[in-house]
């Protein structure tokens, strides 16, 4: 008989984020959330209200909530900056985490996460999503079977535009804004992450790295970066640098090829919104649509030309939860998989090393770009 064995599961930052992810999780059969906690009460009781569980426990200390014996794991969707610090409280305790993208803001907050999942054996998870998509399993297992040949390339861009991309929290009410004078005279404003991080567009790797690495099964070694002033063209009031653009060399002799840009408007992809990718080998090239209307496409050495591909991002075979999940039914793999790892004790699917080696080259690149470009070298993680 399977087992009704439950993970109870806390949420850490309920924000935009942490509020869909704990919907989500919550519907999962096989987790339950046993607690809140985001830095404003009402935030989490809100959240509360929306998952039908308006009695569940709730904290505004992340400390509390680890230490309450009310969880088996966390999912952190706090500030990105913050996430370390508190997963490793956590996984002290012996709680397993997931957490949001991306994984860390400096090196080293990438080694001191390596070390803590090393030393405490507890299950890390990073929640990023796009790896599980259905063209980059099948781009996968053409690499596995070497029909790309040796991938010389593999390129990625990420241009998201939002006019309202930077936001504000009124520390009086923990509501947010996206103009620091829209709250008013008496208001007590700070910055959120998304205004302090989009400075250097680069830092947001994961969705794009994450794919390409594994795919290529490799990790990239050496990084640079060039970037737009620092303040944007489409907005220049805004303290950014619109596009970033990183490359990249791999420890399998690989180049990489990285976009990405938040402040400028960028024409859509068809499914993916605002990724694309590309990959090319001796053998075989795989491309992603560059528009809502043309089609992904391949071409093998001595093709005539491309053939029109119908790959998508929603999987056949998978469960019905992750079907229907967001982002075009990828959200639900981390969260299935992440549950399965701990309830099965078996191995995650985007474990610490997967973690830090999107995380890494994101720092570099954006050292490198405040240097004008300057060649960094990037640490292996792996023991
Ligand atoms: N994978 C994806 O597709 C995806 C999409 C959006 C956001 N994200 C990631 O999710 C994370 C959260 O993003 P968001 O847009 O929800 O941000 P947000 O600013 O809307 O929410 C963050 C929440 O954390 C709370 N918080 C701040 N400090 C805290 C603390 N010390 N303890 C507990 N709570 C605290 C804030 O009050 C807020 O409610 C980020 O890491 C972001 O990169 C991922």
């Amino acid at each position: 008989m399977e087992s009704q064995r439950k993970v109870r599961l806390g949420i850490i930052g309920t924000g935009r984020r942490g509020a869909y992810l704990a919907s989500l999780y919550h519907s999962y059969p096989k987790c339950e959330v046993t607690a809140l906690c985001d830095r404003f009460e009402h935030v989490a009781e809100e959240v509360a209200g929306q998952l039908g569980i308006p009695g569940v426990a709730r904290f505004t200390s992340f400390e509390l909530l680890i230490d309450s014996g009310l969880v088996d794991a966390v999912l952190i969707a706090a500030p990105p900056t913050l996430q370390v610090d508190i997963a490793c409280y956590a996984m002290e305790q012996g709680i397993h985490v997931t957490t949001e993208v991306p994984a860390a803001y400096t090196i080293e907050q990438c080694w001191k996460l390596v070390r803590t999942v090393e030393k405490t054996g507890v299950k890390y998870q990073l929640c990023e999503q796009l790896r599980y998509a259905s063209f980059v399993q099948e781009w996968e297992r053409m690499a596995r079977a070497g029909e790309f040949g040796k991938i010389l390339l593999a390129e990625g861009e990420y241009y998201h535009y939002e006019e309202n991309w930077r936001r504000y929290t009124d520390l009086r009410t923990g509501k947010m804004y996206s103009q620091p004078d829209q709250a008013g005279v008496d208001a007590q404003i700070e910055s959120t992450w998304r205004d302090i991080t989009f400075s250097h567009p680069i830092f947001y790797l994961p969705h794009t790295l994450s794919p390409l690495l594994k795919i290529m099964n490799d990790r990239v070694t050496h990084v640079s970066c060039f970037g737009t002033r620092p303040q944007g063209y489409t907005h220049p009031n805004w303290p950014v640098r619109d596009i970033e653009l990183a490359q990249m060399r791999t420890s399998q002799d690989s180049i990489i090829r990285v976009g990405v840009g938040f402040s400028t408007p960028h024409g859509p992809r068809k499914d993916t919104a605002c990724h694309w990718y590309q990959v090319k080998g001796t053998e075989r090239s795989v491309e992603w649509s560059r528009s809502k209307t043309d089609l992904p496409r391949l071409w093998n050495k001595g093709d005539e030309d491309w053939t029109e591909m119908r790959w998508s991002l929603r999987p056949e075979e998978a469960s019905e939860f992750i079907k229907t999940s967001g982002h075009g039914g990828v959200d639900g793999w981390p969260v299935e998989t992440f549950v399965r790892a701990i309830l099965e004790d078996s191995a995650v699917t985007m474990d610490v090393y997967d973690a830090v080696e999107t995380a890494a080259p994101a720092i570099l690149a954006a050292e490198s770009s405040d240097e004008g470009g300057t060649l960094k070298t990037v640490p292996n993680f792996r023991k």
